[in-house]
């Protein structure tokens, strides 16, 4: 059934057992009691339910996670009233819709905020496919995906990009306009997906309501990204892997720590709520596994993603489990305290699992794609004196040791690190020892700018003036917003730094501004 040509309306067929197997996705949430809920399968929609678009996710070599959200009246609650409706989802081996290779129904609950996600099984091994929903009378956008090659196939080239920061307030997301232009195997998104702030007059674009804190505030945050008609864009042409940085939840929070803002949710207890809200919407918002499904103020998201022989990704999560900031947050000396080798941003658990990945890994690129930068960088440029970022890596050095000498000890084959979060754009080499220029090369690190988020200007001069301490950093720009474009093959990687000309305006160009690459067996960064 063609549903974007047809007025035909198929009946749904769904039977009550169907009801019950939608809502077992529930029983983490233990509000089964709240069950069994009237089913409307030919619900009235107050406006288009899919006004948030479609999106795909966490490829798999047989299956894709298909997204969507029946919301009518996105910014205000969703506008769904408070019963189950049975969505449709047809995936196809064409454009058109016309050869139809899976379908099924999914039933969209109000606990969930009427989202849906269908873990689609069954699919071939690097096939491109595109899927569309259907609720009531009404039928989605058509989106496009691709699942991953077959675990350990001889893959010759993959090709991805790298987003993260994408400030509502800060300018348009024009970037996403070229990125779903792009020929990509998937997205990678490492964080800052939303901003809790409240509004900030004077940007182009304003929030839509005050700081959040509360679930219905988080979901209309969201529900507001979404509504960007380039963002769906970019989510309908490729699969995307995300993870969260900070202002999913709050800016610098550290696992149940808020930060230090003189806000009410300096209590451990009260900021946990506010975690379990943020990240319950989190997850009805994006194209995540059920294995994702939150529990209370906790949810499994680092995992990994194999491309045949190729590429591995290590998906890491440095917020929820991280320690305090050993040394405080922002720019300072380095202390004691992130010599500790209890502090951490991985938490124990992700590390060893971390760790035995690489280990059993035979891809040829090992990637750690994640949030904060992982490279040392002396803020100061005075000789002598040092000023490190404390919320990245270099605030919890002894964790970041641990990883060199297991890069080194167990010669992990082509280490790549992938970050956000800083809102500018830079290539290091990794060191085995960042203060001794002549110790091994590790590795290499990209660290994509932002969409739209900030990296103020009077920053630019003070951290490019401090480069000559930093010899192992390639490059720098803080000047401009985009995304990194990645394409690796048996010999090389490449990122390609890409920018758009303005995002202070709606209209803006593509361009490169800096290519690097890294040459198989060769760790480090040279101009392309
Ligand atoms: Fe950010």
């Amino acid at each position: 059934m063609n549903w974007y040509q047809s007025s035909h309306l198929p009946s749904t067929g769904l039977k009550r057992r169907d009801v019950l197997r939608g809502a077992g996705i529930l029983t983490g949430l233990a509000i089964a009691s709240q069950l069994p809920r009237r089913l409307v399968a030919q619900p009235a929609f107050s406006g288009y339910p899919f006004s948030l678009g479609v999106a795909s996710g966490n490829p798999l070599p047989n299956s894709v996670v298909l997204w969507t959200r029946l919301a009518p009246n996105p910014l205000s609650g969703g506008g769904m009233p408070a019963y189950n409706v049975p969505v449709q989802w047809q995936v196809a081996a064409d454009a058109n819709m016309r050869r139809v290779v899976k379908s099924g129904t999914e039933v969209a609950v109000p606990e969930f905020a009427h989202s849906v996600h269908v873990d689609v099984r069954g699919l071939q091994p690097g096939q491109t496919y595109w899927y569309q929903f259907k609720a009531g009378n009404e039928v989605s956008p058509i989106g496009r995906t691709r699942t991953a090659p077959a675990r350990g196939e001889r893959l010759d080239r993959l090709r991805f990009a790298l987003a993260n920061c994408q400030d509502w307030q800060n300018g348009y997301y024009t970037a996403y306009k070229h990125l779903a232009e792009e020929d990509l195997d998937l997205v990678v998104h490492v964080g800052d997906y939303i901003y809790e702030y409240g509004p900030q007059p004077g940007g182009p674009r304003q929030h839509n309501g005050p700081e959040i804190f509360s679930l219905e505030d988080y979901r209309n945050r969201h529900a507001l990204y979404k509504t960007d008609a380039n963002l769906q864009a970019a989510h309908a042409a490729f699969p995307w892997v995300v993870i969260w940085d900070d202002h999913e939840v709050e800016n610098n929070y550290a696992s149940g720590i808020s930060e230090v803002d003189g806000e009410p949710d300096q209590d451990p207890a009260v900021f946990l709520r506010r975690r379990a809200a943020a990240y319950q919407a989190y997850y009805e918002h994006m194209p995540l596994r059920k294995s994702s499904l939150p529990y209370g103020a906790d949810l499994r998201l680092y995992r990994r993603l194999t491309y045949g022989d190729l590429a591995q990704f290590n998906v890491l999560d440095t917020r929820q489990y991280r320690s305090d900031q050993p040394c405080g947050d922002e720019l300072k000396p380095l202390c004691d305290a992130a010599l500790d080798p209890n502090a951490t941003l991985t938490g124990k658990a992700q590390e060893r699992w971390l760790f035995q990945g690489l280990q059993q890994s035979s891809a040829q690129w090992n990637i750690l794609a994640q949030q904060v930068m992982f490279s040392q960088f002396d803020f100061d440029a005075r000789p002598g004196v040092q000023l490190f970022n404390m919320d990245q890596w270099d605030g919890y050095v002894a964790a970041r040791n641990r990883i060199l000498t297991f890069l080194e000890q167990q010669k992990v084959s082509n280490p790549i690190v992938l970050a956000g979060d800083i809102h500018s754009s830079w290539v290091h080499d990794i060191k085995r020892d960042f203060n001794k220029p002549g110790s091994p090369t590790l590795g290499t690190e990209f660290v994509a700018t932002s969409i739209t988020s900030d990296f103020p200007t009077q920053f630019i001069a003070p951290v490019t003036a401090a480069l000559s301490n930093n010899p192992h950093t390639k490059f720098f720009n803080g000047a401009l917003r985009g995304y990194l474009r990645c394409a690796l093959n048996r010999k090389r990687w490449r990122s390609d730094y890409r920018v758009v000309s303005t995002i202070a305006a709606p209209q803006a160009t593509i361009s490169t501004l800096a290519s690097f690459v890294v040459e198989n067996g060769q760790p480090g960064a040279q101009r392309a």
